[in-house]
């Protein structure tokens, strides 16, 4: 038996998440599309249902230019109504669906079509699934002119911010990650962030968690519902 790679996993993950899209299609679907190599294997999926869905809104501008070139329709956000359903990869996520997202620099769109969808569907390889989140480094999106200020605060907080070289998000904001974080209240510290001055958002996904989330093992699909 050979063994599953882990794009294997992704593609195995893409695919039920397609499937379940696909099961509670309407009319009017507008699918939100994430960021990142999984996501990206589900912009192909979702490829062979486009004619079923009125079109997708994106949480990153590389990932609208992969909807448009299989000719889904991509809509600015504020010209749709509610989003049915958000699929997106992540991080790491815990056993309550807690994310960490980020590691693609799309993490405040991210949050804003979580924030905007009915439903967060969470696809990931069986590698993200940890007990504690914190040891991916948690990314945070900071307003230029405050990245130092910021980056002093959160060593307050007991983390180790670097500055992420050579990024410059979709927003025009930098990006700084926090090492060594143990992350034993994720909602206190998605806040606790959030309240410095001069941050757009962090990468955590705590107050807003997924709603369900589809793990890639080596030999099937799991589902865990929040
Ligand atoms: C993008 O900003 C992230 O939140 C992604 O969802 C995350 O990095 C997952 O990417 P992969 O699917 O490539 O691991």
């Amino acid at each position: 038996e050979s063994k599953m790679s882990q794009d294997d996993l992704k593609r195995a993950v893409a695919r039920a998440a397609f499937e379940y899209v696909e099961s509670i299609l309407e009319d009017s679907t507008i699918v939100g599309v994430g960021t990142g190599s999984t996501a990206n294997f589900f912009i192909k999926e979702l490829g062979n249902i486009r004619h079923k869905i009125n079109g997708a809104v994106a949480s990153s501008e590389e990932s609208a230019r992969r909807l448009k070139e299989i000719n889904i329709p991509v809509f600015d956000l504020n010209s749709v109504g509610e989003v049915e359903i958000y699929v997106d990869g992540a991080d790491e996520s815990n056993e309550y669906l807690q994310l960490i997202k980020g590691g693609g620099a799309a993490l405040t769109r991210e949050k804003i079509i979580a924030a905007a969808s009915k439903e967060f569907l969470c696809i990931a390889d069986e590698s993200k699934l940890v007990k504690v989140l914190g040891k991916f480094p948690l990314p945070v999106e900071v307003i230029p002119m405050a990245r130092s200020y910021v980056g002093r605060q959160l060593v307050k907080l007991g983390g180790d911010p670097v500055y992420r070289e050579n990024c410059v998000t979709d927003n025009g904001n930098y990006i700084l990650d926090v090492f060594n974080l143990e992350i034993l209240d994720p909602r206190k510290l998605e806040n606790d962030i959030n309240r410095i001055a001069g941050v757009v958002t962090n990468g955590l996904f705590a107050e807003r968690t997924a709603d369900r989330l589809f793990i890639g093992t080596g030999s099937d699909v799991k589902t865990i519902e929040a």
